[in-house]
């Protein structure tokens, strides 16, 4: 009871209602919570087999809820298969709930109708989201429900459910009082949901982003948008989204008319085949990480590349910076792929070099211009060395793609490797009296551009850094 006690006035901060579950709490006294709360209450004694933890008996569980309504309770919350047995409810609400934690129910729409018929004063439904589209389904029955409704999707899939649910008609949201303290699967801390998502602030004007990713758990661009548009006074939320079938998603979400994506791995190259505008730079590059809504046509773009070259060229001067100028890239993969393009369409005169020499030989070829193996390095002359491949990332931080003695003073040396911060390369070429770019200024410029893109206005770049330092350094 002290702790419950204590998570209560905690969350009292943040939340405007408070669900106690009871089933959490060893000998739960009803009057107590009562006695020290400051905002309205739900009262919820959920059994194991709706996925809470009360595994006693079912009489004293009912009658608990009871006791909770008649001293003053907002809310009582009982599940479907006993609702008829609570009886009066005094005052108290009557929330009769639905859990499924396997998936969305073929027939989630009838599940609402018997919950309406049990006699509940508001209805609600958690679900597991198997897929990202089932949010979708439970927005639709957010939309027509003739009662208050609770309507979310649990689970990574369903974590927009949260953040979209209230604006969508959902009669609350549940948060999480800290990451560890979570009831269900998917819920999200309430600082997050009020700060981060500004939950509380979408509505029917809300411009909707996000990025595709699988995973996504990990992926910093919602930290840094979000954070962007509120500094910006912009009305919009970007949604962290774990998609598995991009296709069918670009199509289905269609119906909530996103305004944009970034776009990560794993779909950067089969997205541009559901676009109705990819330029052909970036149909040479072959992968594109951003989405712009003009209208309802949906256009590709690739700020990987751009970002890239802003991040470099910014170091450098002169309004033709890369022109001419020698630029050896290590690596030749996707990110090479990005900036090689970007690199060859400045007039810079590129050598990719590659560990897998046929490789560098592909895509050399389609670029136009010189390759050969790593070892050629010491041979070349160079004012610009771009590092793409993944040599001196965690946990292999003590390695480097280029021996030190080859780095000479006012060099520009750019490594795309971001974790950690300062590579081993950057070190030494800053050392040696190099300019060093880095992997964080390639990623902040990539997201400034993808934020251009979508609002034609300047983004708070300085935030944008902060937000993404502070990630990195785990703060
Ligand atoms: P990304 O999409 O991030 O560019 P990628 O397509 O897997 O990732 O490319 C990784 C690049 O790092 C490749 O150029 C790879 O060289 P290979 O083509 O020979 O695989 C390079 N790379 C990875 N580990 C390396 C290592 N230990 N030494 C040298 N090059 C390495």
């Amino acid at each position: 009871m002290d702790a419950a006690l204590a998570d209560m006035k905690a969350a009292s901060k943040a939340a405007d209602v408070i669900e106690i579950r009871f089933d959490y709490v060893d000998a739960p006294e009803p009057k107590a919570f009562l006695d020290a709360a400051t905002k309205p209450l739900i009262g919820t004694h959920r059994p194991v087999r709706e996925g809470g933890r009360y595994e006693g008996d079912e009489e004293q569980r009912i009658d608990l809820l009871r006791r909770a309504a008649a001293l003053g309770f907002d809310y009582i919350d009982t599940e479907l298969d006993s609702a008829e047995r609570i009886g009066e409810h005094g005052e108290a609400k009557l929330i009769v709930s639905y859990h499924n934690f396997e998936r969305m129910p073929d027939d989630l729409e009838a599940v609402h109708a018997r919950i309406v018929d049990a006699g509940a004063d508001v209805a609600k439904l958690a679900v597991m989201a198997t897929d990202i589209c089932d949010n979708l389904r439970m927005f639709d029955l957010l939309r027509a429900a003739e009662i208050p409704t609770i309507g979310l999707c649990m689970g990574e899939e369903g974590v927009i459910s949260r953040i979209l649910g209230p604006g969508m008609g959902s009669l609350l949201s549940f948060g999480t009082l800290d990451t560890g303290k979570e009831s269900a699967p998917g819920q999200v801390p309430i600082g997050d949901m009020r700060e981060l998502y500004r939950v509380n602030e979408i509505d029917g004007e809300t411009r909707l982003y996000g990025v595709i990713a699988n995973p996504v758990a990990h992926s910093m661009s919602p930290a840094i948008h979000n954070a962007a548009f509120r500094a910006k006074g912009i009305n919009a939320v970007y949604l962290p989204l774990k998609v598995a079938d991009v296709r069918r998603f670009v199509q289905e979400f269609k119906r909530l008319d996103m305004q944009g994506y970034s776009v990560t791995i794993p779909h950067k190259v089969d997205v541009m085949d559901v676009m109705d505008e990819v330029d052909q730079f970036v149909r040479d590059i072959g992968a594109m990480n951003t989405v712009v809504n003009r209208d309802g046509r949906l256009c590709g773009y690739n700020t990987d590349c751009t970002g890239a070259l802003r991040a470099i060229e910014s170091v450098m001067g002169g309004d033709a910076p890369l022109q001419d100028k020698h630029v050896v890239m290590l690596g030749a993969g996707g990110t090479s792929r990005a900036i090689g393009y970007g690199v060859k369409a400045r007039g810079g005169r590129l050598t990719i070099l590659n560990r897998t020499v046929a490789k560098a030989e592909r895509l050399a070829g389609e670029i136009g211009c010189e390759w050969g193996p790593l070892d050629r390095l010491p041979k070349l002359q160079m004012d610009v060395l771009l590092n793409t491949t993944s040599v001196g990332m965690h946990p292999k931080m003590e390695d480097t793609p280029a021996p030190a003695e080859l780095l000479r003073e006012g060099m520009v040396v750019f490594d795309a490797v971001y974790n950690p911060m300062e590579t081993r390369l950057l070190r030494e070429a800053a050392e040696r009296g190099c300019v060093t770019v880095s992997g964080v200024d390639m990623f902040v410029n990539q997201a400034v551009a993808q934020f251009e893109l979508w609002t034609g206005g300047d983004a708070p770049e300085g935030l944008m850094r902060e937000v993404v330092i502070k990630r990195l350094s785990g703060r």
